[in-house]
């Protein structure tokens, strides 16, 4: 995944975060606005076990850090379509706290998660916070690489944790000092 910083100047592109993923494909990731909540609502359905519905969602949206929307861009930055990816953070004292991520399940591998994380953690810095935490389904597999491929450590457990399965929560904590290499 490469940041696109060539493209940061551009008026219509302000508040946008745009990426290349490695298949070469165009990304944005921006905040959500309103008019996105059909959206944001058909995946956190598709993408969740649990999904958080439509009110809690909305709760979010104009929050800092918020919800964020990944979509698929060209390389002049315009979008091509609706969001395939969403995360939503929030302040928890120094830290920021990572409270649900979803990527449509075509679009998974492609580094889209990486991406809205970046967005996250570039959020977080700005606003002084060194520190983000999340917690994560013991036996989710993609989720837990995601973090741990860019840098979330263990640092605790939760036994018991989520009712419809019986998993564990897994604490995790990261410094959001750590960019991504590229
Ligand atoms: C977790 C999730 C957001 C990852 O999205 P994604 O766009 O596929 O992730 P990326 O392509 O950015 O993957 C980044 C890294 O995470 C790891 N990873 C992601 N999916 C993986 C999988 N299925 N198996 C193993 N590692 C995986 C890899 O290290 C990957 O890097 P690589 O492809 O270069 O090897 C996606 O699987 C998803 O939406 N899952 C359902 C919702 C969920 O579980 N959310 C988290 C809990 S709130």
């Amino acid at each position: 995944m490469k940041k696109d910083d060539s493209m940061t100047e551009r008026e219509e592109r302000r508040d946008t975060d745009h990426y290349i993923a490695q298949d070469g494909s165009f990304w944005g990731v921006r905040e959500a606005v309103p008019a996105d909540l059909n959206d944001l609502v058909t995946l956190d359905d598709i993408t969740k076990p649990v999904p958080w519905g439509r009110d809690a969602i909305a709760g979010f949206i104009g929050c800092v850090p918020g919800v964020f929307v990944l979509y698929p861009s060209n390389r002049a930055g315009m979008t091509l379509g609706g969001p395939v990816g969403f995360v939503i953070a929030r302040w928890l004292g120094d830290e920021c706290e990572i409270m649900s991520i979803g990527v449509h399940p075509q679009y998974r591998r492609r580094g889209l998660g990486r991406m809205l994380m970046e967005t996250v953690r570039r959020t977080t810095l700005a606003h002084g916070k060194t520190s983000w935490i999340l917690e994560v389904r013991e036996y989710n597999t993609p989720a837990l690489s995601l973090y741990k491929s860019i840098g979330f450590l263990e640092v605790g457990k939760r036994r018991d944790y989520y009712i419809d399965t019986g998993e564990a929560a897994i604490l995790m904590r990261g410094d959001t000092t750590n960019g991504d290499p590229q």
